[in-house]
């Protein structure tokens, strides 16, 4: 595989303190510290980093960092504080050990030593931990020491267009906006990233990336997996919210946004939050002939399900982009669980030929070229191309040009939050989503939201390892879903 580097644009680690809540819980677990402890292998992790674990439970240092079951080279950063997040002593407690670790960067001479928040907690619990965290002064930053202090938040970031209002509102009284990173671990991905590089590092797509050349995009996010232990959660969310709302819409934004001006977060952020504003609102008349939603059959039989559950595990949606580049472009989505395979990726169609010139050979007989842009499995590109057939005869046939990322080396271990981490780490919010992102998402689904709670008549049952309900397909007629299959089309 020819690669030849041109610039890399990583920052090096700057050093600080990782306070993390939730620290004895599933996604620190699963995804926390595995990816600290493999950005510190590659040494991304600043060797004066401190790693402070919150939780609940009674463990001193050694126990909890034995527990972790990470280097003992890595575990030397890891300290942990035990407290009700809830209970002022916890704060206290906190702003000691923050304390000493300022004083310790201050006697070596760093430069700055930032603070970084995560809290790998619940909906409930995230708002009062920063309301806390504001009443012991540990949210304010000096201006004049050239330090940070940044907060990391999971979703969900409201369950509606009010609430995610209310939600901002009450985390700007604690801080400001700047100091807010809301991750979409989307954004992690490697081949998420590169689709900003590819439309913008490279001439030969800008001029085709229109409604003149375009027929359709679809993007798709499918798992085999049901709620699993997440049921309490799903149940409330439902696949609108749990998918669209965040990675779904992310994706489309990626796609169809226009040129920022710069990568700088902001300008990239304000291109996004552009095409969001310019997605036609659903038609709330015609609404299944413009989104539709499922649910896996055994849904109601899982753990922490409502047995009469009304909640969608499937969404499939056909917008429109009201702007000069995308006018009458259909966009299709879909997403779903307990489907037959696990697949994302984007595909844009392009249009057929006008003419043909070839005997016999309509121009509708060859397929418009699609561009596939993988992020699971596999993450790479690919470009389906008309091409003949070697030999004397005149055959012609389809042929794929493939790029597969894992040849140019990439590491097995790479993970989206060790690629978020880093960034948080770096005090770069560029991969992170800002609140007025949020509130026009939320301005597009929340009249979905309202209008399926009133009437719920168009929820479509479909079997475990199917593609979808049946209404996926005719919403997205006279074109088809590409095969979930790995290797399809
Ligand atoms: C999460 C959703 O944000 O994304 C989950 O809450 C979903 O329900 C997951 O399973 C899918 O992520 P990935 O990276 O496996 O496609």
């Amino acid at each position: 595989m020819y690669w030849e580097e041109l610039f890399c644009m990583e920052t090096a680690p700057m050093p600080g303190a990782v306070v993390i809540f939730g620290a004895t819980g599933d996604l620190a677990a699963r995804k926390l510290f595995p990816a600290l402890q493999s950005l510190h292998d590659r040494k991304l992790l600043n060797e004066d980093s401190v790693i402070i674990a919150c939780g609940r439970r009674h463990y001193d240092d050694e126990t909890f960092r034995s527990m972790l079951g990470c280097s003992a080279d890595f575990a030397r950063h890891i300290c942990y504080c035990c407290g009700d997040n809830d209970s002022d002593d916890t704060y206290l407690q906190l702003k000691n050990m923050l304390s000493d670790a300022d004083r310790r960067a201050a006697d070596k001479n760093l430069p700055v030593f930032n603070h970084l928040f995560y809290l790998a907690l619940g909906a409930e619990d995230m708002l009062a931990v920063c309301r806390k965290l504001a009443l012991h002064g540990l949210l304010k930053e000096n201006p004049a020491s050239g330090s940070w202090i940044h907060t990391v938040f999971e979703k969900p970031f409201g369950c509606d267009l009010a609430s995610a209002r209310c939600l901002n509102d009450q985390l700007h009284n604690c801080m400001d906006e700047r100091q807010i990173y809301r991750i979409d671990h989307y954004l992690g991905k490697e081949t998420v990233q590169n689709i900003l590089m590819l439309r913008f590092a490279n001439l030969i797509f800008e001029p085709l990336w229109r409604a003149e050349y375009i027929d359709h995009v679809e993007i798709t996010a499918t798992e085999t997996l049901g709620v699993e232990r997440r049921g309490n959660y799903y149940d409330r969310a439902g696949a609108l919210r749990d998918m669209f709302q965040n990675h779904m819409l992310q994706l489309l934004c990626l796609c169809a946004m226009e040129v920022p001006s710069s990568f700088d977060a902001d300008d990239v952020c304000n291109e996004k939050v552009k095409l969001l504003r310019a997605i036609r609102p659903f038609d709330l008349n015609s609404l299944s002939s413009e989104i539709v939603r499922g649910q896996y059959i055994s849904y109601r039989q899982e753990k922490d399900v409502a047995a009469d559950s009304l909640t969608e595990t499937f969404v499939a949606a056909k917008l429109y982009i009201d702007n000069w580049r995308w006018r009458n472009v259909p966009f299709y989505l879909r997403s779903g669980k307990a489907l037959a395979h696990k697949k994302s990726e984007i595909a844009i169609t392009f249009k057929s030929i006008p003419h043909s010139i070839f005997p016999d050979i309509a121009p509708g007989d060859l397929a418009g070229n699609v561009l596939v842009i993988n992020i699971y499995p596999g993450e790479g590109i690919s470009l389906t191309l008309q091409a003949k057939k070697p030999g004397p005869k005149l055959c012609i046939g389809r042929m794929r040009l493939d790029f597969d990322y894992s040849t140019l080396g990439k590491n097995s271990g790479d993970d989206a939050y060790e690629r978020l981490l880093l960034d948080a780490l770096s005090g770069d919010p560029a991969l992170f989503i800002r609140n007025d992102f949020i509130e026009e998402s939320w301005k597009l689904l929340t009249p979905v939201l309202e209008q399926w709670q009133l009437d719920p008549s168009d929820l479509e049952f479909y079997p475990v390892g199917a593609e979808g309900p049946e209404a996926a397909a005719k919403l997205i007629a006279p074109n088809f879903w590409r095969s979930l299959e790995p290797d399809e089309n």
